[in-house]
């Protein structure tokens, strides 16, 4: 009788209860009352009187036992999901999530590729820049107000760095590198120092061009701005040059194009004036030429540049400039498809 239980007991521990079948069939053959523990009930009533205390403490050890193995084997199946019944198989797949373009690398791109088609490479610099490039070679005096702290980052312990707020200050670069000529596009972030609003923000993007040659004349800027014009607003715009100042440039000019929202008939976006404002540009001042090592008696050259953002609000009609750093998937992807 001993030898049986502990049989037994040697035999449900080798066990492996690792799914509802094996656990039913253990309950049945071990648990149940014609079970084998239950068969040991029957065998109990034949021990001699004097053995029965040690044997059925066994036995109860042995039961307990027997009842423990199953609960915790049932615990753990609960707790597990059993791969091969639980998956739907049905169920269609989760579709990748497709992002969209940022709006601004979208319009930043086609403004290359547009300055790309007649002969305009890129160029790159630092957003951290000295005062040279940013403004000292640009002919920007030392009283300029945009050397003032109202717009301009400077770095604390570095009197001559600041943020960059244009991006001329590649085009110096470039002019400094001595190949000749020039016809280069700089993109890149700028920032100022201004409060923020839905119309300015202490960063937004530029791209601005250069072109610098023997004999680049004013009428060179004008096809140019104007072919640029057609390109990204339609066959139909006209361009508007309106006198201006810039330290850089002599003459310098604002240019407007007619109004893309209401064929120049006037509308809200144009306040009534049928002509939008979209850029600064102008003729190389020679003093900036001779600044960077380039002969201004043989070479002569025009400049523009233009905010990013503001280009992009004029082709999407979008009123608030803040959306564009704000980084909400709903706003960006409306332009999946742009
Ligand atoms: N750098 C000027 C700006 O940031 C734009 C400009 C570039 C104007 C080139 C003229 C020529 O406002």
């Amino acid at each position: 009788m001993i030898n049986k239980i502990q049989q037994l007991t040697l035999e449900i521990e080798q066990l492996q209860l690792t799914n509802e079948t094996e656990l039913e069939n253990y309950r049945l053959e071990y648990l149940s009352k014609k079970g084998k523990i239950g068969a040991l009930m029957d065998d109990f009533r034949t021990v001699p009187n004097e053995q029965k205390k040690e044997v059925g403490a066994l036995i109860n050890v042995l039961k307990t036992k027997a009842q423990e193995l199953f609960d915790v084997a049932k615990e753990n199946l609960e707790n597990t999901v059993d791969v091969t019944t639980n998956v739907d198989y049905t169920r269609s797949v989760a579709e990748h999530q497709v992002g969209a373009r940022h709006p601004l690398s979208i319009v930043r791109n086609e403004i290359l590729d547009v300055f790309n088609r007649i002969g305009f490479n890129v160029s790159d610099g630092p957003e951290v820049e000295d005062d040279w490039h940013n403004f000292s070679a640009l002919n920007f005096p030392p009283e300029h107000p945009a050397r003032d702290m109202q717009d301009t980052f400077f770095i604390k312990d570095a009197p001559n760095m600041a943020l960059r707020t244009h991006t001329s200050s590649i085009q110096v670069r470039v002019m400094e590198g001595g190949q000749l000529p020039i016809r280069t596009i700089s993109p890149g972030r700028v920032y100022r120092n201004e409060a923020v609003s839905a119309r300015a923000h202490c960063q937004f993007h530029q791209v601005e061009g250069l072109y610098i040659d023997k004999g680049v004349s004013f009428a060179d800027l004008k096809q140019t701005l104007l072919y640029f014009s057609k390109e990204l607003y339609g066959t139909n715009t006209k361009i508007r040059l309106r006198p201006s100042y810039f330290p850089f440039t002599e003459p310098s000019m604002e240019m407007d194009i007619s109004c893309p929202f209401c064929a120049a008939k006037g509308c809200n976006i144009c306040k009534g004036t049928g002509w939008v404002e979209i850029l600064g540009c102008g003729m190389v001042d020679p003093q900036v030429l001779d600044n960077c090592g380039i002969d201004s008696k043989v070479y002569s050259g025009f400049a523009f540049g233009m905010g990013i953002e503001r280009i992009t609000m004029l082709k999407y009609q979008v009123n608030d400039l803040r959306l564009f750093f704000e980084n909400d998937v709903r706003f960006i992807n409306q332009f999946k498809n742009a």
